[in-house]
């Protein structure tokens, strides 16, 4: 079968291909641990399971959606979400989109502005969806490096004119992954003022915004004036509520965006199945407890990881949000010398950095979402080949 040309200079998705090497060598009786996938392990809180459990029974939801971009009830607790976190005003009519997950919204944001041959900003290392979206919507991408010394925030002034000139959308992240940075509001505001100047769309990917170990440092791009006349945000569910395979997430911000992303979905999905979206609402206002006892579940198994690398030499400051850790490999050895070595002779999985992007060599991402039982196992092994 001949496929589309679109598919043949994407790499397979980083997920499927790990799940890939991890089913091989199960098949074969190893007891491999994956450190490799940012799903947290533990169960999404029991009351948002009645509350789908409940929504569920009722046969008038059982219907499509009577509103693509989401329950009017949830798009307004979103906004009262906004506005009790990041006191920003948020108009749930035009400024607030309900998403299958929000990486589906970074391939709609990419099909709502992007024309073939566009080019469009990301960081490198990034997360692997925006490359895809990119490329999927026949845009370029422009790869803008990130650095240690910089806490990994894209130094504007040195993108070129020229390629800023002709961008026209740019995908940032923070909490990050793969590195953990946080942003901050100067960062931010340099953010807008750039995307003013070169007339760029900012898509702001705000995936781990609950996962920020110093609540002092929770931050939305949509609290820099000026952020919504250039851009949106997305939320999700997935890793603040331990709901990863529910599918739930929202784009807020720009309205013009917002009304194109809306416009790319009426043709392709038919909206989120309406008892996950009441069972939202539950995680929004009735589970904040999840949230702060996740961090503190997340700060353990974080330290159990520095503590293990710490002990042999590495000299690493875990970061300041998201699940992931984002190390160094050892002097000389590659990103998946390392990454290869770890699963070679310990059957653990970490993720290359390169996976991230070519600025991601000499690092490896280590996603602690596992039980402490087996992470005590995976550093054990990890301990006595380092
Ligand atoms: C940066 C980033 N954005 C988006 C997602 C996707 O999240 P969702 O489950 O909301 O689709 C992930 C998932 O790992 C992610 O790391």
């Amino acid at each position: 079968m001949r496929l589309a040309d679109r598919l043949s200079d994407n790499v397979p998705y980083l997920a499927m291909a790990l799940r890939k090497k991890i089913n091989n060598a199960k098949a074969k009786g190893i007891d491999v641990i994956s450190l490799a996938v940012g799903d947290p392990f533990e169960p999404t809180p029991q009351p948002i399971i009645d509350e789908l459990v409940s929504q569920a029974q009722k046969p008038e939801n059982h219907h499509y959606p009577d509103d693509e971009r989401g329950l009017p009830e949830f798009r307004s607790t979103v906004a009262a979400w906004y506005q009790k976190n990041y006191r920003v005003e948020i108009d749930p009519d035009g400024e607030i989109l309900t998403l299958i997950g929000t990486k589906e919204g970074c391939f709609y944001f990419a099909q709502a502005l992007v024309n073939p041959g566009d080019t469009v900003l990301m960081t490198d290392p990034g997360y692997p969806a925006y490359n895809s979206s990119i490329h999927l919507a026949g845009g370029i991408p422009h790869y803008v490096p990130v650095a240690e010394e910089n806490g990994f925030l894209p130094r504007l002034e040195d993108i070129p004119t020229d390629i800023a000139k002709k961008s026209v959308a740019f995908y940032l992240n923070y909490p990050n992954n793969p590195t953990g940075a946080i942003a901050n509001r100067a960062f931010f505001s340099d953010v807008v003022r750039f995307a003013k100047e070169y007339d760029i769309a900012i898509c702001h990917d705000n995936a781990y915004s609950e996962i920020v170990f110093n609540s002092e440092d929770r931050l939305s791009f949509l609290e820099i004036e000026g952020a919504s006349d250039v851009g949106i945000e997305f939320c999700s569910l997935s890793k603040a509520f331990n709901m990863t395979g529910w599918r739930i997430g929202v784009a807020v911000g720009n309205s013009d965006i917002i009304s194109g992303i809306s416009k790319v979905k009426e043709n392709v999905d038919a909206g989120v199945f309406t008892p996950i979206q009441y069972a939202a609402i539950t995680a929004l206002t009735k589970c904040q407890d999840n949230i702060d006892r996740m961090i503190k579940i997340h700060s353990r198994r974080r330290d159990m990881i520095v503590e293990t690398f710490n002990s042999k030499g590495w000299n690493y400051v875990p970061p300041k949000g998201s699940i992931y850790l984002w190390m160094p490999t050892p002097p000389g050895v590659s990103s998946t010398e390392f990454a290869t070595e770890i699963f070679e002779k310990a059957s653990v999985v970490i993720t290359p950095g390169t996976s991230y992007g070519k600025n991601g060599e000499g690092y490896f991402r280590v996603s602690p979402t596992i039980s402490d039982d087996r992470l005590k196992e995976a550093m054990t092994r990890i301990e006595k080949i380092l």
